[in-house]
Parts: structure tokens; C-alpha cells; sequence
């Protein structure tokens, strides 16, 4: 959100509304009108008919393929449905977390195509052919990763609810270069809450592994 002089704003704080030029209300509509007219012109309004006549609606349940921690797997889905519900519903990968399923909380952090992303604001239809990692996917095995090693080492958790979106969230800010000190860590960690307050030592195990300690 743009910061503006408080001086830009009248009293209250609330924007100026876009004023007509000549201060009349009947020219502002006049000029209204015409912009809208000349957007709903013919060769737009055609152009429009032929893009949705070309478009593909998916209905109803349908194959999709997904590719999870380096396995394609296929399940019988709508494709409304996100891929976080995807992970826990229908794959029963329950490791991600569901917090506040609107992108506000990071507990469904995954990685797609190496980058995180909040797997309750995407489709899994929209995922496929992508490769996609959970927090199942970290671990080779018996051996964690080392984020998952310094999580442990630093009690980087107290309910352990948003733990695994932190632990992928913090692999991801080691891999991007961001977590080159304790604030930038933060920053770059932001989206991820944690209710417990297990904030210092989280940022203590990526500092660890960004080999920051
Ligand atoms: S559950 Fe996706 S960000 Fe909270
Ligand atoms: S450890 Fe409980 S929410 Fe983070």
C-alpha cells in the first residue's frame, strides 16, 4: 500500500474522490458513458466471444496428475479444489498444514518447482506437471534435512502446528539468499506465523543452516 502525506488527504484521513473537470456532475457522467461505450465497442465486444469460444471449461471430477516429492500420483478431483486439499484429502499427506486456508498463516508452505508458495491459494489442477515438495519430500529417508535438524537442535517448535511451513519456508529463504542476518531472516519469514511464539529460535535454526550461527 503507497504511503501518502497525510497533507494529501481533508480531514479523516479518507482520499478525494476523482473530480469531473468543469466540477459538474451531468459532464462527469457524459464523460463516464462515452469511456464505457467505447469499451463495450464491436470489435472488442467480438474480440471477447472469440476468446471465450476458444476457452476450455473443466467440469465435474477429473484425472489429475500430480507430481509430489519426485512421485506422479492421480487422484479424481474437481478442479476447484486447492492443492492443499489435494495433499490432505486426497493423498493423505497431512504433514501441511492447514491454518487459516486464505494465504494469511504460511502453515501450507510447499515448494513448487523450488519455489514456496501457500498451497491453499492454488489449484492442483494448475499444478500439474510441476514438481512439487512437502514437508514428506524433505527428509532422504531416515536422514532429515538439515533444516529439519536445526528445528530440532534449536527448539524451533512448541505445538509444532505451523512447523512444517516454517521448515519449508526456511529452506526456501536459505536457498534464495535470504537470510543473510537475523532481520532479513524475519523479513523473508514474515508470512509464516507461529502461535506458540517460537520466533527466536526458528530464526536461530535458519541462521544455523544459512551458516550465519
Ligand atoms: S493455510 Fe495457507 S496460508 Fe494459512
Ligand atoms: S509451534 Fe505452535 S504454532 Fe508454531
Amino acid at each position: 500500500m503507497p504511503d501518502f502525506p497525510a497533507s494529501d488527504f481533508p480531514a479523516g484521513g479518507v482520499p478525494p474522490q476523482p473530480q469531473p473537470n468543469d466540477g459538474s456532475r451531468r459532464s462527469f457522467m457524459k464523460q463516464a458513458g462515452g469511456i464505457l461505450g467505447l469499451a463495450l465497442a464491436p470489435p472488442l465486444v467480438a474480440q471477447a466471444e472469440r476468446l471465450t469460444a476458444y476457452s476450455k471449461t473443466v467440469e465435474g471430477v477429473t484425472a489429475l496428475q500430480l507430481k509430489i516429492n519426485g512421485t506422479v500420483r492421480t487422484i479424481q478431483a474437481e478442479p476447484r479444489v486447492t492443492l492443499l486439499d489435494a495433499l490432505r484429502e486426497y493423498m493423505d499427506l497431512t504433514g501441511t498444514k492447514k491454518g487459516c486456508d486464505h494465504g494469511q498463516c504460511g502453515a501450507c508452505t510447499v515448494h513448487v518447482d523450488g519455489r514456496r508458495i501457500n498451497s491453499c491459494l492454488t489449484l492442483a489442477v494448475m499444478q500439474q506437471g510441476k514438481e512439487i515438495t512437502t514437508i514428506e519430500g524433505l527428509a532422504k529417508g531416515d536422514e532429515l534435512h538439515p533444516m529439519q535438524e536445526a528445528f530440532l537442535k534449536h527448539d524451533g517448535f512448541q505445538c509444532g502446528y505451523c512447523t512444517p511451513g516454517q521448515i519449508m519456508s526456511g529452506v526456501a529463504c536459505v536457498k534464495e539468499g535470504h537470510a543473510g542476518s537475523d532481520d532479513q531472516t524475519r523479513e523473508w519469514m514474515s508470512g509464516n506465523l507461529c502461535r506458540c511464539g517460537a520466533y527466536p529460535n526458528i530464526v536461530a535454526a535458519v541462521r544455523e543452516v544459512a551458516g550465519k550461527a
